[in-house]
């Protein structure tokens, strides 16, 4: 049976095009944030990628309002009793995450499947903070959700066959591809990717060459669509930082572990696109 009412937790970065194209694929999207301002934020980032998808001629004005109109934002997470699936994209911190997944158990009905879209946290561990671990599941999506075709489905140890094949069904209901993995820090594509962006960090560091041509070396030498430094702006520093504390503590392996710049440029509050200021300056 295909889903018709899903939960997103969380309209930053991630969330936000998550709920854009559960929407956009006609199902009832709740969407549920910290307060109304992050609410409004997170909106509005949807209302912002759906008008330039129109002023682009990729999105019919019609389409933007069907998917407006599918939106339901709140700031309670009660409101999310109806749904079947639920995806979590709130801070990654387990913490958090923790506290999300025990309200969820009690506010959605016990048939409904949890999902998280963490990057690097373990499903087994989100899971056995709830009384289903059964039904709980890692959903991965990437940055830009609306564009990226992948998502990375995650089997915790306690997940059944039943809500892994649930999973698969809704990312193809979405019309995203699915990549199956077991879980483990970083899946795939993190496990790739991380330490190759904490490299970049790392080259620039030592000052063999600048941000500008680290990237260039990347995008010009290997076709990369973006060079590294330009992606981790577009991830977020705080983000990656996160990511790489957690890896680097479930692997303890070096190549995993945050690089001092990356850490100060968090402290300093230069998370990248997020906070107008990180590898290079969007405030203008
Ligand atoms: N509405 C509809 N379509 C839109 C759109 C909009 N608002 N904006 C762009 N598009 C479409 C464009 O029309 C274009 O489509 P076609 O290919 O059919 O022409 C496509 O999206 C790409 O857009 P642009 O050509 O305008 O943009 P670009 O070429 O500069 O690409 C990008 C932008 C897709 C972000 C590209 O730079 C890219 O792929 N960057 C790398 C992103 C990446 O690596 N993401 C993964 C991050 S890691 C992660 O997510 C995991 C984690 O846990 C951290
Ligand atoms: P973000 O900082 O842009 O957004 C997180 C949002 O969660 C914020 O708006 C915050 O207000 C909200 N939030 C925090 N606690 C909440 C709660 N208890 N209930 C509801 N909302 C809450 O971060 P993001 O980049 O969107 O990342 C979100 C998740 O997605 C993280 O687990 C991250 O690792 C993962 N992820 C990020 C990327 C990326 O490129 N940034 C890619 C894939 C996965």
């Amino acid at each position: 049976m295909a889903v018709k009412t899903i939960g997103v937790v969380g309209c930053g970065l991630m969330g936000s095009g998550i709920a854009q194209v559960c929407a956009g694929a006609g199902l009832t999207t709740w969407v549920c944030e910290v307060d109304q301002g992050a609410l409004d934020r997170g909106m509005a980032r949807i209302r912002k990628f759906l008008d330039d998808g129109v002023a682009k001629g990729k999105v019919t004005a019609e389409d933007r309002d069907k998917v407006l109109g599918n939106l339901k934002g709140t700031t309670k997470l009660d409101a999310l009793a109806p749904c079947e699936l639920v995806i979590e994209a709130a801070v990654e911190n387990l913490e958090t995450k923790r506290q999300v997944f025990s309200a969820l158990d009690q506010a959605v009905a016990p048939d409904a499947v949890l999902s998280s879209n963490t990057s690097s946290l373990s499903i087994t561990e989100i899971a056995a903070h709830t009384k289903r671990p059964e039904r709980v599941v890692g959903l991965h999506f990437f940055n830009p959700v609306p564009i990226m075709k992948l998502v990375e489905i995650i089997r915790a140890l306690t997940t059944s066959d039943a809500a892994f094949a649930k999973a698969q069904e809704f990312v193809t209901q979405i019309g995203k591809t699915p990549v199956l993995c077991k879980d483990t820090p970083g899946f795939v594509v993190n496990r790739l990717l991380v330490p190759y962006l904490l490299d970049a960090v790392r080259v620039l560091e030592t000052g063999i060459a600048s941000k500008e041509d680290i990237d260039n070396g990347m995008k010009l030498g290997c076709g990369h669509p973006m060079g590294p430094l330009t992606l981790l702006d577009f991830v977020g520093l705080d983000t990656t930082y996160y990511i790489a504390n957690i890896m680097f503590e479930e692997f303890k392996e070096p190549r995993f572990a945050a690089p001092p710049l990356l850490k100060r440029m968090v402290l300093a509050g230069h998370l990248g696109r997020k906070s107008g200021r990180g590898f290079y300056d969007y405030s203008r």
